[in-house]
């Protein structure tokens, strides 16, 4: 039997329960793996609040963790058991004691990276990865905008930013997020919660304005945020923290400068085993080459998952926050 956090309708955390299950056996293609610690991220909040709807009830919940792999299903021949591990890809169940799922989407630790540090930063790293590395390839000498510098995502971006030589401008909601944006490498920081971000954008870069815009806030920051824009950048648009953009009229990308958008996934990127390997090794590099460390912020029990969840859904929040199984 084995210990993992279900809901059986759509809410608030408190529909989150703790129940006993027996880990399903690894089918054709998977793994089991007793996770050692299990990954936090806000997509999970979507998934709890039906925004992103799950695709059955009762559902399991998260979709990132590390730990061993602890049984090997058919045909599965890059995994044995005993291998240290990650993941940061569905499906559905990995706030649990053990979670089976296609081994193709999980990968091999390297021996200096612990379950704490992997589980705090895979999926949040991928995603950076593919930010700053392939939506739009940063070469050096850019100025980006970033929203929610001091928050998990928003750490690894500040580092990676500076590592790439490019001047990344981050907001956040209060003096101690913007020191904290500042030490991880941020160039410079906005409260977006006091100051008024385009004019503040127009001042630090000589009216110049930014070359990409990283906006996984939303809803309160998506019109904002194209203004930030040089004519012809590209927008950004990653995540829902204070509600999703809907009802976009294409036309406001023409009167704010001709501009690009686009709205990416870790899924989209990291869809074959070859892309999800080669992302794996460039973020694994950077952490073990010291351009990158990751704040291990939370810990919280697995039984105490809502009450995590409400810390990072209410903005208490800095770095990565982890449960522990
Ligand atoms: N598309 C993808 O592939 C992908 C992958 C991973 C993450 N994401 C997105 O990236 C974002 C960051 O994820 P994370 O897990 O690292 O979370 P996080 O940044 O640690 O937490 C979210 C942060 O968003 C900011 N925020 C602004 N308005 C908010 C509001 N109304 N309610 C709550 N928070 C608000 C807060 O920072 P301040 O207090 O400084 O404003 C908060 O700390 C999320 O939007 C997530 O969905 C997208």
């Amino acid at each position: 039997m084995a210990k993992r956090i279900e809901f059986a309708t759509p809410g608030g955390s408190e529909v989150l329960e703790l129940k006993e299950i027996t880990p399903a056996a690894p089918g054709k293609g998977e793994v089991r793996i007793a996770n050692k610690a299990v990954g936090l991220n806000f997509i999970d909040i979507y998934v709890r609040t039906g925004l992103y709807p799950a695709p059955s009830m009762p559902s399991g919940l998260g979709t990132e963790g590390a730990g061993v792999v602890e049984a090997v299903g058919e045909g599965v021949t890059h995994l044995k058991e005993g291998d240290r591990v990650a993941y940061a890809q569905g499906p559905l169940g990995a706030y649990a004691e053990m979670h089976t799922l296609p081994a193709a989407k999980v990968v091999k630790l390297p021996d200096t990276i612990d379950f704490d540090t992997a589980a705090a930063s895979l999926l949040k790293g991928l995603t950076v990865q593919y930010l700053l590395r392939q939506t739009h390839e940063l070469k050096g000498g850019e100025t980006i905008l970033f929203h929610a510098a001091a928050g998990g995502v928003g750490s690894i971006a500040c580092q990676w930013a500076k590592a790439l030589g490019v001047k990344l401008i981050g907001t956040v909601s209060s003096k101690e997020k913007a020191e904290l944006a500042k030490a991880n490498g941020a160039w410079a920081t906005i409260d977006y919660t006091k100051e008024n971000v385009v004019e503040r954008v127009r001042e630090l870069t000589g009216g110049e304005m930014c070359d990409v815009v990283y906006d996984s806030v939303g809803k309160d920051t998506w019109e904002m945020s194209l203004d930030c824009l040089k004519p012809r950048a590209l927008m950004v648009s990653f995540g829902n923290a204070s509600g999703p953009v809907d009802g976009v009229n294409l036309g406001i990308l023409n009167q704010k400068g001709s501009l690009f958008a686009t709205r990416p996934s870790l899924n989209g990127y990291a869809d074959t085993r070859e892309r999800l390997e080669r992302m794996c090794e460039e973020f694994f590099a950077m952490i073990e080459s010291g351009k990158i460390t990751i704040d291990v912020a939370n810990r919280y029990p697995l039984a105490e998952a809502g009450k995590a969840q409400n810390a990072v859904q209410s903005r208490r929040t800095t770095g990565s926050t982890i449960l522990i199984p």
